[in-house]
């Protein structure tokens, strides 16, 4: 069993993809509705709450936990690697990763173990645009890890604060359209115009938007697309960590909220039609 996590439901469109790859994994999905959207909230409040729901879908049976989340991965990530889990009970048999990771590899075109300038990459002068919420962008988490490896790039940030909100509302498209384009308009400003030549949807709740993003973008903007990305770099971790595989319930995909499930339920499907409802965390 593996476990999936997001503040809401923007964490569904990794899960979807992920359900698709690996047809015969038993996926439990966690949305911590009672505390959606986290994208404005204090760093310490993050971090509680994404090690409770981590907790609850380790005590659920999970031993590989994937932040399904910029906001969480950004704020909490190396603190639950690095602090939390070593000194717990689940030190040694579990683990939790994050989005961010396969993210930047994708972007910079380098393995995430290489966190130096390499050849051809270190004379790359690209720009890339991210866009995310307010504690993402705030974490500086994008900029650092591509810079690292790329440090010629250009990388530009644009905090899109309501979008989440908005897209998990349900909100009319005309004014999600209104979002995007103010949150393009930002960046530009910052490039003095210049679009840039990769974009980074930082926020998983974004590729439900991501055709209003095409829509304003250029064609030469490659905006890359994380259920895409992060799938292809589970496969290649869980090729290498079959330990995390396997179980009795396989292919069952079960989904979970700390808010209202039918609620919660009626929204899913808007955003992926023949979605199993939600039960109550
Ligand atoms: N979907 C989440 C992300 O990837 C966060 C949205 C929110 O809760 O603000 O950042």
């Amino acid at each position: 069993m593996i476990g999936v996590f997001d503040s809401g439901l923007g964490g569904l469109t990794v899960l979807r993809t992920l359900t698709e790859r690996f047809s015969a994994v038993h996926f439990v999905y966690l949305a911590d509705h009672a505390h959606v959207p986290y994208g404005n909230r204090p760093s310490e409040e993050i971090v509680e709450y994404t090690k409770g729901c981590v907790e609850d879908l380790f005590v659920r049976g999970a031993k590989l936990v994937l932040l399904g989340c910029n906001t969480a991965t950004a704020v909490s990530l190396r603190r639950l690697q690095q602090q939390w889990l070593p000194k717990s009970r689940w030190a040694g048999t579990h683990n939790v990763l994050g989005i961010v990771a396969p993210t930047v590899e994708a972007a910079t075109q380098t393995p995430w173990a290489v966190t130096s300038p390499q050849y051809p990459q270190k004379y790359n002068t690209d720009t890339i645009g991210v866009f995310g919420t307010t504690r993402t962008v705030t974490s500086g988490v994008y900029p650092e890890e591509i810079r690292k490896r790329c440090p010629k790039v250009t990388v530009v940030q644009q905090i899109c604060s309501g979008l989440a909100g908005a897209i998990e509302e349900k909100r009319p498209e005309h004014l999600l359209e209104e979002l995007v384009r103010e949150g393009i308009a930002g960046l530009l400003k910052e490039t003095g115009g210049m679009p840039p030549h990769r974009a980074i949807l930082g926020c998983t709740h974004f590729p439900l938007v991501e055709h209003l993003f095409r829509k304003h973008l250029p064609p030469f903007t490659r905006i890359l697309s994380q259920p895409e990305v992060v799938s292809d770099s589970f496969e290649d971790y869980l090729a290498r960590r079959t330990n995390y595989l396997g179980g009795e319930e396989r292919g069952k995909l079960s989904l979970l909220t700390t808010g209202d499930p039918i609620e919660v339920s009626e929204k899913a499907r808007v955003f992926w039609p023949g979605v199993p409802s939600f039960a109550r965390a």
